[in-house]
């Protein structure tokens, strides 16, 4: 029981109850103003890749401001919450369009909330630009929609290849998150490179975010006898269940737990206590990677918040560069030019070179992490 308590209790210690108050000095739009748009989870179940997320736009924002904005126009970014859902997701990205009049969208965090934001975004013909979500299918809405992201046919090959070739195993069971658009593509990608490599599934469960019991179906996996456990969640599922497989379910230490980038919270170490420590999971950035854009981005960062930045902050912040940088190449706010300058976007970006494909996906190397006394390690690069 006490355990029990002890779980919910942490869980609900990662969800703050308001969103941040506007900081001090954020003015609203005035006649003039470049209107930048945020579609971001800053409440509910991944509430911390939407603050991360705003951090790193707001920051960028500052730092162009304090430059003479952008075609000497001051910018402006509104971000509104969308609660981690779909549906506020929607209703988010139609404010910002019809009311606030936004020239460009920063947005969605997790790739099922973008896939509901993006029709009405490439309707309005108002660029949208996701520095996180990695379905493939979310660029596929239109070619006002983009991304600053890798994509999980790669991400996915890159923890298959690395279970098969680094870890050695042979056997591997996944649990997916059956209402993720993301952790259903993730998973899929990973199971079809792992048995092309030689290796076969030998458990395949599902769960759905909000679970907070996952003792029944990490008892079915144990009994599969995996090497290895893919977990393509997001944090808030994969804390619990890291913890509940070490001190519920008893897995031995050699089962090795890897995950992509979902996994990428502070609030994960909450949730898992040192059940995470010596797990991995691919992602988009670490600080320890040594990079003048990292290390500049890194400084401006911490002098502003205090706190190292997580790969949610840097996305969002390439994001919103990428279309930072549009208005400047295009000359203007209009939709269809920015879309095109946007398209043709190279940017030396914190996360990488970001230069787009033909589907507005850009092609970028991935970071394995691994986590050592509850913290993020960096472990090797992956390049496409
Ligand atoms: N890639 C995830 C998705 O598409 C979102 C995410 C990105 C989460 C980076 C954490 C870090 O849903």
């Amino acid at each position: 029981m006490l355990l029990i308590a002890s779980l919910i209790f942490a869980a609900c210690g990662t969800k703050p109850a308001e969103p941040a108050a506007p900081a001090a000095g954020e003015q609203p739009a005035a006649e003039g103003d470049i209107i930048i748009g945020g579609i971001l989870p800053m409440t509910g179940a991944i509430a911390t890749f939407g603050q991360s997320s705003k951090k790193g736009v707001d920051l960028l924002v500052e730092q162009v401001n304090a430059q003479g904005g952008v075609l000497g126009r001051k910018v402006v970014f509104v971000a509104e919450d969308t609660k981690s859902t779909q549906a506020d997701s929607a209703t988010a990205i139609q404010k910002l369009i019809q009311q606030d009049k936004v020239v460009a969208v920063v947005g969605e965090v997790a790739s099922s909330n973008s896939l509901a934001a993006g029709p009405i975004a490439q309707d309005a013909k108002v660029p949208m630009v996701s520095g996180s979500s990695t379905n493939p299918a979310v660029t596929e809405v239109g070619d006002y929609i983009f991304r600053a992201a890798f994509i999980d046919p790669f991400q996915g090959a890159v923890m298959a290849n690395f279970a098969s070739k680094d870890l050695k195993a042979v056997k591997a069971a996944i649990m997916t998150d059956a209402n993720s658009d993301y952790s259903i593509g993730l998973g899929n990608v990973f199971k079809e490179v792992f048995t092309a490599n030689g290796g076969s599934i030998v458990s395949e469960v599902s769960f759905v975010s909000g679970d907070t019991d996952f003792n029944t179906i990490l008892t079915t996996v144990k009994n599969a006898k995996p090497d290895v456990v893919f977990v393509p969640s997001y944090y808030d599922t994969v804390g619990l269940i890291l913890n509940q497989a070490k001190n519920n379910v008893g897995f031995p230490a050699e089962v090795k737990f890897l995950g992509g980038d979902g996994w990428d919270s502070p609030a994960l170490f909450e949730l898992a206590g040192d059940a995470a420590d010596g797990h991995y999971f691919s992602n988009h950035y670490s600080p320890d990677v040594d990079s003048p854009e990292v290390k500049a981005f890194i400084d401006a960062y911490q002098a502003k918040y205090n706190e190292v930045p997580d790969a949610l902050a840097a996305l969002a912040y390439d994001a919103a560069n990428m279309i930072l940088k549009g208005i400047e190449k295009a000359g203007t706010t209009e939709g269809p030019a920015l879309r095109d300058a946007i398209a043709a976007i190279e940017l030396n970006a914190v996360t990488g070179k970001i230069k787009l494909n033909e589907k507005r996906d850009p092609v970028k190397s991935a970071v394995v992490i691994i986590v050592e006394d509850q913290k993020q390690k960096y472990f090797t690069t992956v390049n496409p």
